[in-house]
């Protein structure tokens, strides 16, 4: 794992406290308006759908897409890449073990974990024994890449490549079969500490491989255009995590249109897919919006 950026250990030092933006426009920022989230969530129990909308957050699917690449080498057709995210995991007791649960009976190639493992941005020993127990589910199936997230500590980083995780941050790692390659492509945050660094990621990479980039939010669409990467990854939005009946999402906490914050999308000929994630942030409700553990299957279009 690459040392984060000093921009990134400066804002880590101020543990959240940070402004996205400043100014008036920050004053109307939801992930700024925690005085907000605290009186929503006061209404939510007075009304008795909290209780409902924290029972949502067990209540996971499998989101299998198949996607197609005409450049997939034939070694990597039927790839299955497992993505699972933004656990927030402290106040949800009892998610870690469903979770791993969940995971048992599916089958995958490679496991990502996609970041915003922690609710606080301070990390706590809760965060890390249900991350770990989580973490440890997966590697004992096999390889695990993972990322960093908003919502994470370096620390936590560290720890996640202590037990055996390979953290991609701005950095790339190569797997080969039969002869043939494929790039997994990991980059820093681009939502809230903004040390994403693609150029970095990709400097080392020779020839012209299949890509896959690996990032915590969708906001990284437009750096990765000129870096030919064939598919993205990404999560943090939550889909919206309170959205409206039939799954609109009033709030979307990324500066992207709401068409890239779930599911499958494409961008200028790069095909992309947002989870919506297991947790939840800000309040740990989901309305009409199920957390969502992400298993693509990648196969060769001839
Ligand atoms: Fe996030």
């Amino acid at each position: 794992m690459r040392p984060i950026s000093e921009k990134r250990i400066e804002l880590e030092r101020q543990t959240g406290k940070h402004k996205l933006r400043g100014g008036w426009k920050g004053l109307f920022r939801w992930e700024d308006m925690d005085w907000l989230e605290r009186q929503i969530e006061k209404g939510l129990r007075f009304c008795g759908f909290y209780r409902l909308g924290f029972r949502n957050l067990f209540d996971f699917c499998v989101e299998e897409a198949e996607l197609s690449f005409p450049n997939l080498p034939d070694a990597f057709d039927g790839l299955r890449l497992l993505w699972v995210s933004d656990f927030h995991i402290e106040p949800l007791d009892g998610l870690a073990e469903s979770l791993v649960e969940s995971l048992r009976p599916i089958r995958y190639d490679i496991a990502v974990l996609g970041g915003d493992y922690a609710f606080h941005y301070d990390l706590t020993e809760i965060a890390v024994e249900r991350t770990r127990q989580i973490t440890e589910t997966l590697l004992s199936r096999g390889a695990v890449y993972g990322l960093l997230g908003n919502h994470d500590r370096y620390e936590m980083g560290l720890l996640l490549e202590a037990w055996g995780v390979r953290m991609l941050v701005n950095e790339e790692a190569v797997l080969e079969k039969d002869g043939q390659t494929l790039s997994l492509v990991g980059i820093d945050d681009c939502h809230y500490y903004k040390s994403d660094d693609l150029a970095a990621a990709v400097a080392g990479l020779d020839g012209d491989p299949f890509r896959i980039l690996l990032s915590h939010s969708p906001e990284i669409i437009n750096k990765a255009l000129p870096c030919r990467i064939d598919l993205c990854v990404c999560g943090h939005t939550h889909g919206g995590q309170v959205c409206l009946p039939g799954g609109y999402p009033p709030v979307v906490c990324a500066s992207v249109p709401r068409r890239y914050a779930k599911g499958l999308w494409r961008h200028n000929g790069m095909t992309g897919y947002t989870s919506r994630g297991i947790g939840a942030s800000g309040i740990p409700v989901r309305f009409c919006c199920r957390p969502e553990i992400t298993l693509l299957n990648l196969r060769c279009l001839r």
